[in-house]
């Protein structure tokens, strides 16, 4: 299901001003970046925010997923600067203290909720996609709901791995741990000279799906009965991996029919 909405102004009067609090920079044109979170704000792990800046006579509004635990009391995004990109251009020196606008309103489905059974939650992203899986890691009923979490995250150039610390200590938090669930991360670049990191795969989604080597890592089929799959990045290798999934037997969640994934497309 699209959960895209119209890149249209909205009046100011559906969103507020938002205070920005702290800006980290990955690589050069990766970064997360926090704000203050209006006391009403409400999300579900996986949702996105609409976000808006002033150019000049003009207030850009753009969709990005919200990284933090529905617990935190500010709200964080994870984006990539785009060259030449219209909104992402006018974040090139964003620092503490800038105003950045939030539609008042979360959006989205590509939630954990949206499935009805499942054994095995496989989370799939290229890029930035990865944003909604870390928010949607730091929700304890995800951790009880799966028996295994398996986080997929693909990216041109190793340096573009974000977020490795934080996944990597979350079995650590008790009230995660106590769900039961076991997470696995499997982290691929694909166009890196140097051979991979110990442990890290080589190539795109599509391609160790296609080849099983994602599988083989995580010990466990895909399969329609146990697995349970969210994408979320590229719409090319959206497109793909549904059809690779297609082909095995799962199907996509439906307002009324419960299926076995759901997608998050970034343009
Ligand atoms: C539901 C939804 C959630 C989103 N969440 C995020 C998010 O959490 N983080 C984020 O960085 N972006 C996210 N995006 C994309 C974001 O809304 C903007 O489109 C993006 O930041 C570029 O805006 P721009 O005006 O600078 O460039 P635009 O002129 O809008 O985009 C130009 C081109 O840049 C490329 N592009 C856009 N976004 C990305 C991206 N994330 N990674 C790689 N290439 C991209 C595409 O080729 C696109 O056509 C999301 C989009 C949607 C629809
Ligand atoms: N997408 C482009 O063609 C392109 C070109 C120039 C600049 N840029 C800009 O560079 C910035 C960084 O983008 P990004 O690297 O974060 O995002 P990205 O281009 O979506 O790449 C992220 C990961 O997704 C993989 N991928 C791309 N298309 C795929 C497909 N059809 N099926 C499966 N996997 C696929 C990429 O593999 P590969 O390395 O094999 O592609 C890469 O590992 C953005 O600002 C973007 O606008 C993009």
């Amino acid at each position: 299901m699209s959960s895209t909405p119209p890149k249209a102004t909205v009046s100011h009067l559906k969103a507020s001003t938002e205070t920005v609090t702290s800006v980290h920079y990955w690589t050069e044109k990766l970064l997360s970046f926090r704000t203050t979170r209006p006391a009403a704000y409400q999300f579900t792990p996986g949702q996105f925010a609409r976000l808006g800046v002033v150019a000049g006579d003009e207030t850009l509004w753009r969709a990005y997923s919200v990284t933090s635990a529905v617990t935190e009391d500010e709200l964080e995004y994870f984006l990539v600067q785009v060259p030449g990109g219209l909104f992402t251009e006018q974040l090139k020196d964003l620092k503490p203290g800038d105003p950045i606008l939030l539609e008042k309103f979360s959006y989205g489905f590509m939630t954990a909720d949206r499935f009805a059974d499942g054994e095995d939650l496989w989370m799939l992203a290229t890029g930035t996609g990865l944003g909604p899986f870390i928010s949607i890691l730091q929700d304890p009923a995800v951790w009880k709901k799966f028996r295994n979490l398996i986080l997929v995250h693909c990216v041109r150039n190793a340096d573009e791995l974000a977020y490795q610390e934080l996944l990597s200590k979350l079995h650590l938090r008790p009230e995660l741990a106590a769900g039961g669930a076991r997470l696995q991360l499997l982290r691929s670049t694909t166009r890196d000279t140097q051979p991979p990191a110990a442990g890290n795969l080589q190539g795109r989604i599509t391609t160790l799906l296609t080849g099983g080597d994602l599988e083989a890592a995580a010990g466990l089929a895909i399969t329609a009965e146990a697995s349970r799959v969210m994408m979320c990045g590229n719409p090319e290798m959206i497109t793909a991996t549904r059809d690779i999934l297609y082909q095995r037997g799962l199907r996509p969640c439906r307002r009324a029919v419960p299926g076995q994934f759901v997608t998050e497309d970034y343009w």
